[in-house]
Order: structure tokens, then C-alpha cells, then sequence
């Protein structure tokens, strides 16, 4: 490759790079609908599909088993003082049945901003102590406990 060639070929490979950075989800505040900083967010675990996530808006570790599993283990610790072992409901919220407070919820685009940015009050952001990869599999247990109307669980939905 001459080097015209190779610059024409690197500026089209610049080129699909940030079309494809503007095919990311923008992910906003639940209360206030202004951008999430995203550069806040603590990495670790698997970064793969966290990216995925945010170009899709869908959870790839809904129906895992294992990955419902390690959010279990995470849920505990970090949320059922507020949320309940079962997540019924405590201080917070059930997180297990279809009432939300904030739809959006109902979806996993929805429910990652909801814990990523926080909500009212004694919901305060959890990207302080969760890498978002925690977070999706947190995620991935609260969708695995569900006990509403499956025809209301939008995260299913295409
Ligand atoms: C210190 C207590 C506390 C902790 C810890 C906490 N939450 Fe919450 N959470 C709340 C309260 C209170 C609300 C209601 C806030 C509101 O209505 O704005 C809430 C709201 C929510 C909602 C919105 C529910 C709806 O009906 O729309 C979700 C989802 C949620 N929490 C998930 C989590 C997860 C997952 C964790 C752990 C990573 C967590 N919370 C940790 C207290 C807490």
C-alpha cells in the first residue's frame, strides 16, 4: 500500500470507529433526564459485555445461570438491606413484581440508569461501589426473580 492508500484506508477506518462510538446509547438520569458521566464508571470484570450493552440497551447477561447466580451474591450485600433478600421490598421498593415507581425500569436500558445514577433520596448512585459490570449482573438476578405479568416484562420484548 502506497502511502495516499494507506491514509485513505485509516481515514475510513477513523471514520467507521466514530460512527460506530455514536451508535452508543446515551444513558441518562432517571430523575433529572440529563447524561450520565460515564467516565465516572468503575471498569473490572467483563468489559465485553458491557459494551455490547451499550450499543444494543439489552442486558446479554439476562438468563445466564451463572451470571444470575454472582448477582445474587452481589445483590446481597449491596441492596437487600433496602430492597429485601427477595427483593420485596423493604426501605425500597420490590424490584420483583411489575409496579415500578419509574417505568423505565422495564427495560434494561432503564433499569442500569436507575442504578448507575440513582433515584430519590435513599437511592443514591451505585456506580460508587459497582463496576457496571456488577451492575448487569445484578440486573440479570432481578430479571431472573420476576413474579409480574410477562406480557409487562419489556426487556423480553425485541
Ligand atoms: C440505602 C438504601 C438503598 C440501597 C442500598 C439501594 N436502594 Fe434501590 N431504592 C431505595 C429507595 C428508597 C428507592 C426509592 C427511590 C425513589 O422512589 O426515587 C429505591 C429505588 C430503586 C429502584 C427503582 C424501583 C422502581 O420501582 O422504579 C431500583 C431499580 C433500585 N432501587 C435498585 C437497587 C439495587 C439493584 C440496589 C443495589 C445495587 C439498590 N437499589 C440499593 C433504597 C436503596
Amino acid at each position: 500500500m502506497n502511502r495516499k492508500k494507506l491514509f485513505v484506508a485509516s481515514a475510513v477506518s477513523l471514520a467507521l470507529i466514530s460512527s460506530a462510538a455514536l451508535a452508543e446509547i446515551t444513558f441518562r438520569n432517571t430523575i433529572t433526564g440529563a447524561p450520565l458521566d460515564m467516565s465516572v464508571a468503575k471498569s473490572g470484570g467483563n468489559e465485553a459485555v458491557f459494551n455490547q450493552f451499550k450499543e444494543t440497551g439489552k442486558n446479554p447477561y439476562n438468563g445466564d445461570k451463572e451470571a444470575v447466580q454472582k448477582g445474587h451474591d452481589l445483590f446481597m450485600p449491596a441492596c437487600s438491606g433496602c430492597h429485601g433478600h427477595e427483593a420485596e421490598g423493604k426501605l425500597g421498593p420490590g424490584l420483583a413484581d411489575d409496579y415500578w415507581t419509574y417505568p423505565s425500569a422495564a427495560t434494561d436500558q432503564g433499569l442500569f440508569e436507575v442504578l448507575f445514577g440513582g433515584a430519590n433520596g435513599m437511592m443514591g448512585p451505585q456506580y460508587v461501589n459497582l463496576s457496571t459490570d456488577e451492575m448487569l449482573l445484578i440486573m440479570s438476578w432481578i430479571r431472573d426473580i420476576y413474579k409480574g405479568d410477562p406480557k409487562k416484562a419489556k426487556w423480553l420484548k425485541k
